[in-house]
């Protein structure tokens, strides 16, 4: 026995990426899940990082997607416009992982892909799309900028779809993966990225 760590790590990568996708699907479904909230990065306008938080709404293991949606009329798109590079970042307390993931991201507001998207959201999640106030307009006054006679309801399926218009799904292709997960007796840190023929380099990182 010895009580030599080095070499050893509890899992290994294959297994740790296995895991990592999986944790992923069941925090889309799972809105107590703490990667449900995960960060979202973008270079704004004027070249300073912008970050915030937005809801998981799609993992795609196969295609190596992630995905969050938007109104069109907030500052994101034109950001990613600009550049389309974004960066998300997730922490899960319980197992004290930490995912910084990042990739070329796409806008899709009025294709097959926003349809979709769109048909999954729940009438309470549309109506934030009906907001009469575009997101980060400034007002002078306080307003709870939510549609008339909807302020403590949601909009049934017909009145919802005057949000269609503002909706938009987010997507990014991950091209870099970094995991992160603590351990007293050592942490387990280590880097996927994928080429351009979806070949894939992985290495430990020192942590
Ligand atoms: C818990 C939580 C969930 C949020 N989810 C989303 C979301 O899914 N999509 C979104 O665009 N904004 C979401 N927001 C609001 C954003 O954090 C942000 O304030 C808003 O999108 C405006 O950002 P922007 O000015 O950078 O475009 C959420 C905020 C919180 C606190």
């Amino acid at each position: 026995m010895t009580d030599d760590v080095r070499n050893q790590p509890a899992r290994t990568l294959e297994e740790q990426l296995a895991e990592t996708w999986d944790q992923l699907a069941r925090a889309v479904r799972d809105g107590k899940h703490e990667w449900h909230l995960p960060v979202v990065s973008t270079v704004g306008l004027d070249g300073c990082p912008e970050a915030r938080t937005v809801v998981l709404r799609g993992v795609d293991p196969v295609d190596r997607v992630l995905a969050f949606n938007t109104d069109r009329r907030s500052r994101k798109p034109s950001e990613l416009e600009a550049d389309d590079r974004m960066a998300w970042t997730f922490y899960e307390r319980r197992d004290r992982v930490q995912l910084r993931i990042s990739g070329p991201t796409t806008m899709h507001a009025d294709d097959e892909i926003a349809d979709q998207a769109w048909q999954s959201t729940a009438l309470s999640s549309r109506r934030c799309y009906m907001a009469p106030h575009a997101p980060t307009s400034r007002l002078d006054v306080w307003d709870p900028n939510l549609p008339e006679g909807l302020f403590a309801s949601s909009p049934d399926q017909a009145a919802s779809e005057a949000g269609r218009a503002n909706f938009m799904t987010v997507r990014t292709r991950i091209d870099r993966l970094e995991r992160l997960e603590l351990h007293h007796d050592g942490h387990l840190r280590a880097l996927w990225q994928w080429k351009d023929d979806g070949s894939v380099d992985v290495s430990w990182l020192a942590s």
